[in-house]
Order: C-alpha cells, then structure tokens, then sequence
C-alpha cells in the first residue's frame, strides 16, 4: 500500500481508519472520499461512490494502488429499505471491483457476523459454513464476498476482507446497525442518562474495539498473499458479551448506569440469526491475527477517551 483511497470516510470506521492510515503512509498519501463535504482537509474528496467516472477519476489522478471501499447502509437501516441497501452496498463495491480491475488496485471490504444465517453454528462460528442470511444486509454482505473471490480468481484483483463483528469506538457514531447499542450504553452512562437496550438482556454477540478493527485492516492488507487461502472473509473475534454484561462491565466503573429494556423487533429478529462468537483460527494461522482488547481493557478505555471528548 502506497496510495490509498477511502471511499465512505466519514462513517464509523473511515475516520479513524483515515487518521490511522495517515499516520503510517503519510498524509498525502491516503484521500478521504465521502458523499458529505465540507471537510477543511486538503486531502479530501467529496464523491458519490456509486458515481463510478468519479471514483475511477479519483483513482485515476491520485494514482491510487489501494481502495478501501467501506460504504454500507448498516442492518437495521436495510432492513427498512432493501431495494435501497443492495443498490447503495453492491453499487459501492461493483465500481470498486472494476475500477481495481482497470487501474490495477487492491481493494479491502469489510464483510460482518451479518452474513452468517440462523443455520450456522453461534458458537465458534466456523470460517466456512452455512451461510444463508435472513437481512438484506447479510444477502449483500455473502454476495460481496462471492464476487470480491471471483474477481480474484477471474481477474486477478488483490481482494482482501474480514467478518468484523459489532464495532465499538469512541470517535464517530455508527448508525443504522444492530449492535449500535454497544456504543451508544457508553454515552448514556457518561452522560447521567437512563440507557433504553433495544436487544434482549441474554443476546450474546461478537464485538470488537477500533484498535483491534485499525490493525487487522492493515495487517491483513500487508500480509503475503502467498499465506491467503481465504481472502473473503476472515472471522476476527476478538470479545462476546450480552447487554447484561457490558452493563455490569460500566457499573464498575459508574455504578449509577441504569438500563431498561425496550426490545426493537427488528434488532430482535436480525441479532437473533447471528453468531455468539465466531472462530477466528484461520486468520490467526493466515496472516498472524491477535486482537490486544478484551472486555475489561476497551470498557476502561472507552469510559476514559470518550468521557474526555465528552468533557466528563
Ligand atoms: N455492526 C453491523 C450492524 O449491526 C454488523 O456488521 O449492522
């Protein structure tokens, strides 16, 4: 990696992946692209993702090696526009694909726990099993790892991605996604607010910190391609806990949190089909994957980095 664009920089991940990107190839060397402008950043550009003249010129201009296409509606968004998600989340990762083909790119998306179904193992989730997803989400999230393989094996392409589990960070929100809730506890108990949990108190699912999420980006984009039997997707897991636990992970720290429930049907049912805890040997044995954060160290860390954003 080089040259490197980020197209869907403003969300969850593309901020900070931007400034962590930055920080190791150099400033000029990564453009931030997003669909919302505004940005005093000089290397910024402000680009529809499904406009693939304007990506394939951006690319083009930069002299781009590397594209990290993370544009997504989330799964509780897609859920209420279907037609929508696939346009958005297939659309994004289509121009992606053949603009790598043409200017010769490697290309990183992240697949999700959203694209395994009901039918596969919820505990140490297998790196290949059933997978038949019931969200649209999930049905793009399966197909874009089908075709970012067949564009390797077919054309070539370097396509590299990960199964991130529910990711927890302190900078941007995310928004639209089922374990949204995981982020959204923190700012509730900093804030003196009464936390309203739209998911059961026994619903395990994976969860992952930024750290973690920064460095299998770029571990995985570094690896050698000779050890990559897999590409898309790895598993990466890193911790598992349910409402309940994560609470009682705060209440150590704020022991006045408290938390209700008012279960969100569609959180209910989309949480309901996806793993516990997925297994995660084949990134290990891969390209060397090993999260650093567990529960206890990201609960202490995220009360602390975000407590001081929040003035706290
Ligand atoms: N965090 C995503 C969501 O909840 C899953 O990848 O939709």
């Amino acid at each position: 990696m080089k040259k490197i664009l980020i197209v869907g920089a403003g969300g969850q991940i593309g901020s900070e992946l931007t400034t962590h990107l930055r920080g190791i190839y150099g400033q000029h060397n990564v453009i931030a692209a997003d669909i919302h402008g505004d940005r005093e950043d000089n290397d910024f550009v402000q680009l529809d993702a499904l406009d693939a003249e304007a990506v394939a010129k951006t690319v083009r201009e930069n002299k781009i090696d590397t594209i990290f296409n993370l544009v997504a509606l989330l799964s509780a968004t897609g859920e209420a526009n279907p037609q929508k998600a696939w346009r958005v989340n297939m659309g994004a990762l289509m121009n992606a694909l053949e603009i790598a083909r043409e200017y010769n790119c490697a290309v990183f998306t992240p697949s999700s726990i959203g694209a395994f179904g009901p039918d596969a193992p919820k505990d140490k989730t297998p790196q290949d099993t059933p997978m038949h997803p019931t969200t649209i989400y999930g049905v793009c999230k399966v197909t874009g790892e089908l075709l970012s393989n067949y564009y390797h094996q077919r054309f070539g392409v370097d396509t590299r991605s990960v199964r991130l589990p529910g990711v927890i960070s302190s900078q941007a929100l995310p928004g639209g996604g089922t374990t949204d809730y995981a982020v959204e506890i923190f700012y509730a108990a900093l804030k003196g607010e009464k936390f309203v949990c739209p998911v059961p108190h026994d619903r395990f699912m994976d969860m992952i910190y930024m750290p973690d999420v920064l460095n299998a980006m770029v571990q995985l984009m570094e690896a050698d391609p000779s050890r990559l039997k897999h590409r898309n997707g790895y598993n990466v897991a890193s911790m598992s806990f349910s409402p309940e636990i994560i609470c009682a992970e705060i209440r150590k720290h704020i022991p006045s949190l408290e938390m209700v429930y008012e279960i969100d049907p569609v959180k209910d049912a989309i949480s309901e089909g996806w793993p516990n805890l997925m297994d995660d040997s084949v990134a290990r044995a891969e390209w060397d994957w090993a999260p650093k954060w567990g529960l206890s160290e990201m609960t202490t860390d995220m009360l602390e980095v975000l407590g001081k954003r929040l003035g706290k």
